[in-house]
């Protein structure tokens, strides 16, 4: 993959931040988007003292996604299709990876869209492809780059840009497994509602998924 840039818009809470200090490598620009620009630019300090590799710089969502080639939303399903369509006109070129679950409080519900990733589709139209992806991941593991991740089910209709995304996943340490169309991507966000439940249940942070028999390569 070339230089690689990517935006992380609500790149200052628990997933956003966990990321980014797993995609720390060299030559890889991350730009943390908050709706506060000086948030984001002391969330980059703190998240600097961690990072391993890699450049980081912390602006408004608006200008984070300007100088990216991936756009990955991860904030809370209540401020996602308002994110969406602020961001609506400066995506085109690039790939948006939704992270985004909707939840009310820990339990999935089905968005009239069909899912976070159709909604967020229905509203960039032709403009972005939109890729679901990181829904079943402990952002408490992610965020602990020597910690061994889960799998990661990639979703999406545009095939290019769903394998760009999986040799991202796959670059972060995880297993990255082709999880079918955006029809899927109901599924595989509600997923995380059984294991918000399961972390709960269990006394855990770490609980997320692993696919046995297929080979992903
Ligand atoms: N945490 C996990 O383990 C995990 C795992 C898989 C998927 N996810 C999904 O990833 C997304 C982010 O989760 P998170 O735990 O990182 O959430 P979070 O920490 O609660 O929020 C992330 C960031 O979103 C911004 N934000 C909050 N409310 C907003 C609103 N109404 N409109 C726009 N921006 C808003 C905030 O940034 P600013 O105040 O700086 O703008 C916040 O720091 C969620 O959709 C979640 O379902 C989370």
């Amino acid at each position: 993959m070339d230089q690689m840039s990517v935006a992380i818009v609500g790149g200052t809470g628990n997933l956003g931040s966990a990321l980014a200090l797993r995609l720390g490598a060299p030559g890889v620009k991350i730009i943390i988007g908050s709706r506060d620009a000086e948030k984001a630019r002391n969330a980059v300090e703190t998240l600097k003292a961690k990072l391993r590799a890699g450049e980081i710089a912390g602006t408004t969502n608006k200008d984070a996604v300007k100088e990216a080639n991936f756009v990955v939303i991860a904030v809370p399903y209540e401020g996602h299709a308002q994110m969406v369509s602020d961001l609506k006109g400066q995506l085109s070129g690039k790939i948006v990876i939704d992270t985004v679950v909707p939840l009310k409080k820990i339990t999935p519900f089905v968005p009239t869209a069909g899912s976070a990733l159709q909604e967020a589709q229905q509203i960039l139209g032709d403009e972005a492809p939109v890729i679901g992806a990181l829904h079943n991941i402990s952002a408490v593991d992610l965020g602990d780059v020597d910690s061994p991740l889960g799998d990661v089910l990639v979703c999406g209709d545009n095939a290019d840009a769903k394998q760009k995304v999986m040799e991202i996943i796959e670059r972060i340490g995880a297993t990255a497994y082709d999880g079918g169309p955006s029809a899927q991507a109901y599924v595989i966000e509600g997923l995380t509602g059984v294991i918000i439940h399961l972390n709960r249940k269990y006394k855990s942070k770490h609980g997320s998924i692993k696919i046995t028999g297929v080979a992903p390569h």
